[in-house]
């Protein structure tokens, strides 16, 4: 919002003439590899992919699935695909390390992911988290056997903090987003979240052609979207779905560096419900991605997310019910805003929603915030 409480304009960019991302080759070895290291990990399983077909007959879409990422690794959210490989990719680079210690800041997911996967190869963690991140998530990383260290301010000083220590103390920074001087970590971690576009191979992903026509995605430095664009072209080329980036309002750094044309903070308060894409800064090289190759970058304010998470708590007709938190809900807000808020129609008929096309979505997270989820679905997390 603007100090005056208008919403920020302009509120979406439409990209006219998408082109290959940069480093689609070298990232699809990685991902091979990412593939073959989630495959060998004991929690492996492939998430659900629900059909939600009265919510898409409602929207005027052909179809609407759903993948529910909340079953990851008994994690709760996504991350784990990518810490998981990042850091066994690390050790396996360095067999003669000796005892390591991996930091990282976060909102709460990736740190959790880096606890937990530090944990499982034996190794230490130390976890930056800004101080107002809610209980809940810092005891999930802290149950994971992390240090967590609280910083006295937001995502973005959370992350100069983890770039310090790791640099003073030679701890290996496991962070998920990019900038100039640190780039291979985050690649490594784009690569392994290429893993749940793949476990959608033999759906909706077959080789000849894709069987959905828009993807929706939600993002927080960007580095997620970035890697589900970097998939898509790879698979399909020119003959990829359309695919559409959406951010909260008040942590719109990836649409205001679109705007720019360079890297550019947010130009909102960094103060949303959507914790997990609260950041003031984009990963320089999702940008990159995200800026050549998808179709629209769009920014909702929060009581899209609150929408969304009902609805999905709280389906019709025999849609299943999806527990999803503020930021896994976000790619089915984006979808929500742009079908029925006016102030879309353009990003709408960019992504040609008139001719009801086949639509994917992911909920990123289930209820990482169980009270959070209680006060806007009014009604306790389902045990
Ligand atoms: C639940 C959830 N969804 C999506 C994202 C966005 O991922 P990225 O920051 O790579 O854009 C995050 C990031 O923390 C997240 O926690």
């Amino acid at each position: 919002m603007t100090p005056a409480g208008e919403p920020m304009a302009p509120a979406f960019h439409l990209i006219r003439n998408p082109a290959l991302p940069p480093d689609i080759a070298r990232m699809s070895l990685l991902a091979d590899a990412a593939w073959r290291c989630h495959h060998a990990l004991p929690e492996y399983r492939p998430t659900p992919l629900h059909t939600l077909a009265t919510l898409a007959q409602e929207l005027g879409l052909a179809s609407l699935h759903l993948k529910d990422e909340s079953a990851r690794f008994g994690l709760n959210a996504f991350k784990g695909l990518g810490a998981s490989f990042a850091i066994h990719h690390w050790l396996a680079r360095h067999p003669e390390a000796g005892p390591v210690t991996f930091t990282t800041a976060t909102d709460g997911n990736h740190g959790r992911a880096v606890a937990w996967s530090a944990r499982c190869t034996g190794a230490r963690a130390v976890v930056f988290v800004p101080s107002h991140t809610v209980p809940a998530r810092i005891e999930a990383i802290a149950r994971e056997g992390a240090e967590v260290v609280l910083v006295d301010g937001g995502y973005d000083l959370a992350v100069a903090r983890a770039h310090e220590a790791a640099e003073r103390s030679g701890w290996i920074l496991i962070q998920d987003a990019a900038c100039p001087g640190y780039e291979e970590i985050p690649e490594w971690i784009a690569a392994g979240y290429w893993t749940h576009a793949r476990e959608l191979e033999s759906t909706l992903f077959p080789e000849a052609e894709s069987a959905v026509d828009l993807l929706v995605l939600h993002a927080g430095v960007g580095t997620w979207p970035a890697a589900m664009v970097s998939y898509l072209w790879h698979r399909y080329g020119a003959r990829r779905p359309r695919i559409a980036v959406v951010e909260p309002t008040e942590a719109d750094c990836v649409l205001s560096s679109v705007l720019a044309g360079r890297p550019a903070r947010a130009r909102g308060s960094l103060r949303t419900m959507m914790a997990g894409l609260n950041c003031g800064w984009p990963s320089t090289t999702a940008l990159q991605v995200i800026s050549a190759g998808a179709d629209a970058v769009m920014a909702i304010p929060d009581h899209w997310a609150e929408r969304a998470m009902r609805r999905l708590a709280t389906p019709s007709g025999g849609d299943p019910a999806v527990i999803a938190g503020e930021s896994g809900a976000a790619s089915v807000a984006g979808l929500l805003a742009m079908v029925l808020d006016p102030a879309f129609a353009p990003v709408a008929e960019h992504l040609r929603l008139s001719e009801r096309p086949r639509v994917l979505v992911f909920s990123t997270e289930g209820a990482t915030d169980p009270d959070g989820w209680a006060r806007v679905v009014g009604r306790p997390v389902p045990s």
